[in-house]
């Protein structure tokens, strides 16, 4: 059979990745395939010192790959939003497959994409957007495709996590850990989608909506980062036997779908507890299979290459198929999304880890625990911790409930005399149930 033409458009970590996977992998590749898989041309701004790429056509413009009669699937390893969207934009209408590891690109334009790509009959393949490595969409929109899925919840920001797990284990500075990052190829070109959780954002929206069967809806995710975490926090939650981590938390509810990044207490026994460094990991609750557990690298150039190589792969055996045949960009079949709502996230349930500096007087322990008593807020656990000082340190930790009534509480407690200053909120998961 007639080989397969790619065409890879970008040549940094995961370009450069995706090239020598290819290469060094193309035997055992064409077995998989059926058929010979190779790179007619490469799309690049600038050349990679790293990677050897002589014997293949260059060009920098990576429009002219998205339009090359020749080429088959498109590979956009661009990042970002305008030009990659214009570029994917382009080779669909052009008639290719497209390949791409940009989740920012999918979660902001993906319904627009896709649309665009059923009509021309082609596929978009995006497994290496989300984790890395971990072939976590293929497991949810294929091998779970029997299951109600219930929630979800992973890490899936590798920088992220690195970041967490350097300051934890060796007392590393943030920004010393976040530097080292960069350098190993795992951060965004802007690394405050990294700390912020907007990487993390972008890859929860999409695994929302091949779990739950909706629209992606990148702007109502909650979002909040990792910069505020403090080494006090991180002891606390060791004493009360939690980690903190990054976490993406997406729930199906009667009221509509939660979708949230933020920092998370969760039990120290949990397994994601466990997952540290650059390794990302997802879990997955199903009515049928009760809960799965998915593991490997988040990020790294030849992690995310394994992910790109395997969609590349998946779209050549189906090069053939009807669009009607193929599995569905989102899971499940474009006219049976589900318009479930996205839930603000003062609807959404969890149980909370608090932390304030109360005035050492009487009576000052008994007010804080009335005012969550009058918003039926139950509490869990509680610490005060000894001290000589004027002010100590007050830990909380309670049971479910809904944010709003949080946020009220946080308030009165706030506008207490007895309390200085702001009130620290991190949200506490079980992941039982
Ligand atoms: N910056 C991302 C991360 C890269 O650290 O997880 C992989 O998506």
């Amino acid at each position: 059979m007639k080989p397969v033409k790619v065409g890879i458009c970008g040549l940094g970590t995961v370009g450069g990745g995706t090239f020598n996977v290819l290469k060094r992998n193309a035997d055992e590749i064409t077995r998989r395939a059926g058929r010979h898989i190779i790179v007619e041309e490469i799309g690049a701004r600038r050349d990679n010192p790293a990677i050897d790429t002589k014997g293949t056509q260059i060009t920098r413009d990576i429009f002219a790959v998205a339009t090359n009669p020749e080429i088959d699937i498109v590979v956009e390893l661009i990042g970002g939003y305008d030009v990659a969207r214009d570029l994917v934009l382009t080779a669909i209408e052009n008639g290719k497959h497209v390949v791409t590891a940009n989740k920012a690109l999918i979660a902001e334009h993906g319904n627009e994409i896709f649309e665009a790509a059923q009509k021309k009959n082609v596929m978009v393949a995006f497994e290496a957007g989300v984790a890395g490595g971990i072939p976590i969409i293929k497991a949810i929109r294929e091998g779970l495709s029997a299951n109600k899925i219930n929630w979800l919840a992973g890490i899936i920001n590798g920088t992220g996590n690195f970041i967490l797990t350097e300051m934890k284990e060796k007392g590393r500075d943030f920004d010393d850990v976040l530097k080292e990052a960069q350098e190993l190829g795992y951060a965004e070109a802007d690394p405050t989608f990294d700390v912020e959780g907007i990487d993390a954002a972008h890859k929860l929206t999409i695994l929302s909506s091949i779990a739950f069967g909706i629209p992606l809806q990148f702007n109502k995710a909650y979002t909040e980062g990792i910069s505020k975490i403090t080494t006090e926090d991180v002891q606390y939650a060791e004493e009360l036997g939690y980690r903190i981590k990054h976490l993406g938390v997406s729930r199906r509810t009667e009221q509509g779908v939660e979708l949230r990044v933020h920092p998370t207490l969760i039990p120290e026994k949990a397994l994601l507890a466990n997952v540290n460094g650059v390794m990302n990991a997802v879990v997955v609750d199903g009515d049928a299979v009760g809960q799965t557990l998915y593991y490997g690298a988040g990020a790294g150039a030849e992690p995310t290459a394994s992910a790109v190589v395997a969609d590349i792969v998946d779209v050549v055996r189906t090069m053939t198929a009807d669009r009607d045949n193929r599995v569905p960009h989102l899971a499940f079949q474009p006219g049976s999304l589900s318009d479930h709502p996205v839930l603000p996230v003062e609807q959404t349930e969890t149980a909370y880890y608090l932390r304030m500096q109360a005035l050492e007087q009487p009576g000052v322990l008994a007010k804080i625990t009335s005012i969550l008593g009058e918003k039926g807020i139950n509490i869990e656990a509680i610490i005060q911790k000894e001290t000589s000082e004027e002010q100590v340190p007050v830990i909380i930790l309670t049971q479910t409930v809904q944010e709003q009534k949080m946020n009220e509480a946080i308030a009165e407690i706030e506008a207490f005399e007895g309390i200085s200053g702001s009130v620290t909120r991190i949200r506490v998961e079980h992941l039982d149930g």
